[in-house]
């Protein structure tokens, strides 16, 4: 394709994008001001996929509900890619899985907020579990991305959860009350907007094992994680902000989950792989939130 045409197709395309995501923005606020969130399921495809591998997912991925937000993080190198292969009228948004707080600098390998926004991310996986565990990240360090995520216009999943020994010796709740004090504790008034911040609760001990969390478990998480929430925020903002559960997450489990009051979505790992697997979830949480339509609580 010569030069003129590519220049004229990237701007038609970025117009496209940004008209549709200021659309999706106010369906977004329409729901979250009144009593029910918008369900949002997030691929999280970790250090998968090639670009052929990207192009053959957007052509096998089935239509998605345009009643939940479905959002795919694949690794950075692969979002302009994935944005292409979905097209500019899909109503799938773009996710990154890591970022530096930093704006720029000398961080060798690291991708800034603003660099995520620029390849149209509109979503930022912040403290996931391999990030702490197999890098080493802290409370603090994740306290800063989720502030400079937020500075940005990057919506943060900011994921918390427990280790097998901290569930089996009862710290569940401490655990997941420390990690979400740090992490909220950059952020000054006023509070976020609710629709901008989501919290995904990933007990360690499930993810990538196959081994779930119960109904009752995510269910309890969840609805603890929303009651601290309201004592950061108040109530009217946690009933506003949307709860993730993540670990194992697949369409055979998801229907039985969804049906928990506090949960909103899923953040997926392995499942999310397969399109068809992945509309398969986001189709349980439509049926879900159909079925709950009285409200959230
Ligand atoms: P999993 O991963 O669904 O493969 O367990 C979830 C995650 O790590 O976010």
């Amino acid at each position: 394709m010569s030069d003129w045409k590519e220049q004229v197709e990237r701007v038609v395309r970025q117009v496209v994008a940004e008209v549709l995501s200021a659309e999706g923005d106010a369906a977004l606020q329409d729901l979250s001001s009144g009593s029910l969130r918008k369900p949002l399921v997030a691929a999280n495809w970790k250090m998968h996929q090639t670009r052929a591998e990207v192009r053959q997912f957007a052509d096998r991925l089935p239509e998605l509900s345009a009643s939940v937000e479905s959002v795919i993080c694949p690794p950075a190198i692969l979002l302009p890619i994935l944005a292409e292969a979905l097209g500019v009228d899909s109503p799938v948004r773009l996710g990154a899985q890591n970022m530096h707080p930093a704006n720029k600098g000398a961080f060798t390998g690291e991708h800034s907020a603003p660099m995520l926004r620029d390849a149209d991310a509109r979503y930022v996986i912040v403290g996931h579990s391999e990030r702490r565990g197999l890098f080493g990240e802290e409370d603090d360090f994740v306290a800063e991305k989720v502030k400079a995520a937020l500075k940005a216009g990057l919506r943060p999943i900011l994921c918390i959860g427990e280790v097998l020994a901290e569930r089996e010796e009862g710290a569940t709740f401490r655990v997941l009350r420390g990690q979400l004090t740090a992490a909220l504790s950059e952020l000054g008034a006023p509070a976020p907007d609710p629709a901008d911040l989501v919290v995904a609760y990933e007990p360690i001990w499930a993810i990538g094992t196959g081994r779930t969390a119960s109904v009752a478990q995510a269910g309890e998480a969840l609805a603890f994680v929303r009651e601290r929430l309201a004592e950061i925020f108040g109530w009217a903002w946690a009933d506003r902000v949307r709860l993730l559960y993540g670990g194992s997450a697949t369409p055979e489990n998801a229907t039985d989950l969804a049906s928990r009051p506090d949960l909103d979505g899923f953040l997926v790992g392995g499942a999310s792989l397969d399109p068809e697997k992945f509309a398969r979830i986001v189709l349980a949480m439509h049926e879900a939130r159909a079925a709950k339509k009285e409200g959230p609580r």
